[in-house]
């Protein structure tokens, strides 16, 4: 089987539980200089009614994950991240295009989310899934002071609001 098919099928998402803080704290420490606590996952897990996240598992394995917060008809992306190893082979566009379709179902009319300025990846990443910067938040970041990019991006009508058949719309 051809390499890209292979991953295809050994890549499933699932939402986040508690059991998966360790792996998602492992995940974190390697891909952010501002990592988010273990405690803030339980947090958003928890409590937060607005969050929701998804695991991507390759092999049983958790290698990469992605929260939003939805609210009224936006979602905000808090976090999405790719173990450093899996990097590279189009699975963090696989997780937020999945991010993208499940915001659509649930309603969702347009995603934000921020990025820093010097993240040439994920902002790689974002334009080619159809986010455009809309404005800048000055010196957002702690460590050093660096600016995010504020990015938009319009999502289609999810097929259960178009009462479309099973063709996906991405
Ligand atoms: C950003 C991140 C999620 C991207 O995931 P990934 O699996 O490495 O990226 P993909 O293989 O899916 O690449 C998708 C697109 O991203 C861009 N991209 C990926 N790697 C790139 C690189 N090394 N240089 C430039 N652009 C790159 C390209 O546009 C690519 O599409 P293309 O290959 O058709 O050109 C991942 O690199 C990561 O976890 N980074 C650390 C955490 C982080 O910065 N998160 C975003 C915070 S805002």
């Amino acid at each position: 089987m051809e390499g890209a098919a292979k991953l295809e099928q050994d890549i499933k998402f699932r939402n986040m539980t508690l059991a998966d803080l360790p792996d998602v704290m492992v995940i974190e420490h390697e891909s952010f200089t501002l990592p988010w606590s273990e405690e803030a996952f339980r947090n958003e897990l928890t409590h937060n009614h607005f969050a929701r996240y998804q695991i991507m598992e390759y092999h049983g394995e958790p290698i990469a994950y992605a929260g939003m917060w939805t609210i009224l008809d936006e979602a905000h992306v808090t976090n999405i991240a790719v173990r450093t190893a899996y990097r590279g082979r189009h699975l963090g566009e696989k997780l937020l295009r999945r991010m993208m379709e499940w915001a659509a179902e649930l309603g969702m009319v347009r995603m934000t989310l921020e990025v820093r300025v010097s993240n040439t990846v994920a902002r790689a990443l974002y334009e080619k899934m159809g986010f455009a910067p809309a404005g800048v938040r000055k010196g957002y970041y702690s460590d050093n002071h660096e600016d995010a990019i504020i990015m938009w991006c319009e999502l289609p009508r999810s097929q259960s609001e178009t009462g479309e058949g099973s063709e996906s719309l991405w």
